[in-house]
């Protein structure tokens, strides 16, 4: 895939309440600081930290029941009922903290500052709603355009998000399109008010590869064009790989190790991140830096992700770990830079890169 984009301000990212660089809104778009999500007494995300520059790409991957989710939830103030969040999130354009808002507030706020593309677009949109009316009504609800002129605008942004006949893809309802061209109602609702942030979940999970392809390019462009921060959530390395800049890898709500996606996709530094990059099929795209050349099958990540409130204590990762130890049992601080680097007692020396299948750990066998 083509990319349009060059990189402007790297995030720098931290961990645990550590400081972060430079001052916050210079030329960040979304700043999020120790933010937590709880169930009631039960923590689900954990003193997450990161910041996104102008038209950065920041991938968030972890396998299933890590928590990308809920953090993309708790930025966008969407969580469900029963849920809190804690910490802080700014956005530069804003001069308050989203954590806390009123549901007034950050109502007013989301699909117009913030904006958010989900995995499964029929529960995001109105099944008896003509799809440019709802084009057009995002616009309309934030008085950025209205009557005739949304209308048009609806049908102008379903031709940037490449529908054939965008005048007859306006008039149709959800059910009468594709997965695939739902997802692009999706991306041009998400976009029609020029957010400064995007943030996407899985949002070309559901779709066959060459619709795949086409939704990732129209995500980058997207975001590139009204130069927004874009968060990116999948569990797909490859993805992560063709979009993103840097990354942050996620399990058991914390954010395990961050850093530019070459550095961390090559020379993973947290065994957690280096099980996924064994697990995922990058060798195929040299990512890895091997010649490509996979071995099969696939290695995976031994043991499952138990579910919330039974991770052990002190690192999270430690009843998968290969490398755990006595050490591993009181939370590991951050090791490296506050934007690149990982929470881990024994990481992997940089030097070291990932070979797929180099430990008798990612041997295929005792998985699940
Ligand atoms: N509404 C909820 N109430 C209680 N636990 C939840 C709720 N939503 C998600 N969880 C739990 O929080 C953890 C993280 O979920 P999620 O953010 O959806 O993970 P991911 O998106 O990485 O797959 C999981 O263990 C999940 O079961
Ligand atoms: S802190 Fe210990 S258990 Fe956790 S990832 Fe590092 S080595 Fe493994
Ligand atoms: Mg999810």
């Amino acid at each position: 895939m083509s990319d349009p984009v060059t990189a402007r301000t790297p995030a720098d990212v931290t961990v645990g309440g550590a400081a972060v660089d430079g001052a916050p809104g210079d030329d960040h778009r979304l700043v999020v600081e120790d933010l937590s999500v709880r169930a009631g007494r039960l923590g689900l995300v954990h003193d997450v930290s990161f910041r996104l520059g102008r038209g950065e790409r920041v991938g968030l991957i972890g396998e299933s029941g890590s928590g990308k989710s809920l953090t993309a939830l708790a930025v966008m103030g969407l969580l469900p009922e029963g849920l809190s969040a804690s910490g802080s999130v700014r956005v530069s354009s804003v001069d308050h903290d989203l954590v806390g808002a009123s549901d007034a507030r950050l109502a007013d706020l989301r699909g117009r500052v913030l904006s958010m593309v989900f995995q499964e677009p029929m529960t995001a949109l109105n099944p008896v709603m003509r799809v440019g009316d709802q084009v057009a009504e995002v616009m309309e609800v934030h008085d950025l355009a209205s009557g005739r002129d949304a209308r048009r605008r609806a049908v102008e942004l379903l031709a940037q998000v490449r529908m054939r006949d965008p005048d007859g893809v306006a008039r149709r309802y959800p059910h009468q399109l594709s997965g695939g061209q739902r997802q692009r109602v999706m991306l041009a609702i998400a976009l029609a008010n020029e957010p400064d942030v995007l943030v996407c979940d899985e949002p070309t999970t559901a779709l066959d590869v060459t619709v795949q392809a086409q939704m990732l390019d129209l995500v980058v462009r997207g975001a590139a064009e009204r130069d927004a921060a874009l968060l990116f959530i999948t569990h797909d390395l490859a993805v992560v790989a063709t979009v993103c800049e840097r990354v942050l890898v996620m399990y058991g709500g914390h954010i395990v190790e961050a850093g530019p996606t070459r550095r961390v996709f090559t020379a993973p530094r947290h065994p957690y991140t280096r099980g996924l990059v064994r697990a995922s099929d990058l060798g195929a795209l040299g990512v890895d830096g091997t010649d490509g050349s996979l071995r099969r099958p696939l290695p995976t990540i031994p043991g499952t992700v138990p579910p919330a409130g039974a991770f052990p204590s002190g690192c999270v990762f430690r009843n998968r770990c290969e490398r755990a130890d006595e050490a591993c049992e009181v939370e590991p601080p951050w090791d490296g830079l506050p934007g690149d680097g990982a929470a881990c007692v024994h990481p992997y020396d940089p030097e070291d890169t990932a070979a797929p299948g180099d430990t008798a750990a990612s041997e295929p066998g005792g998985v699940t």
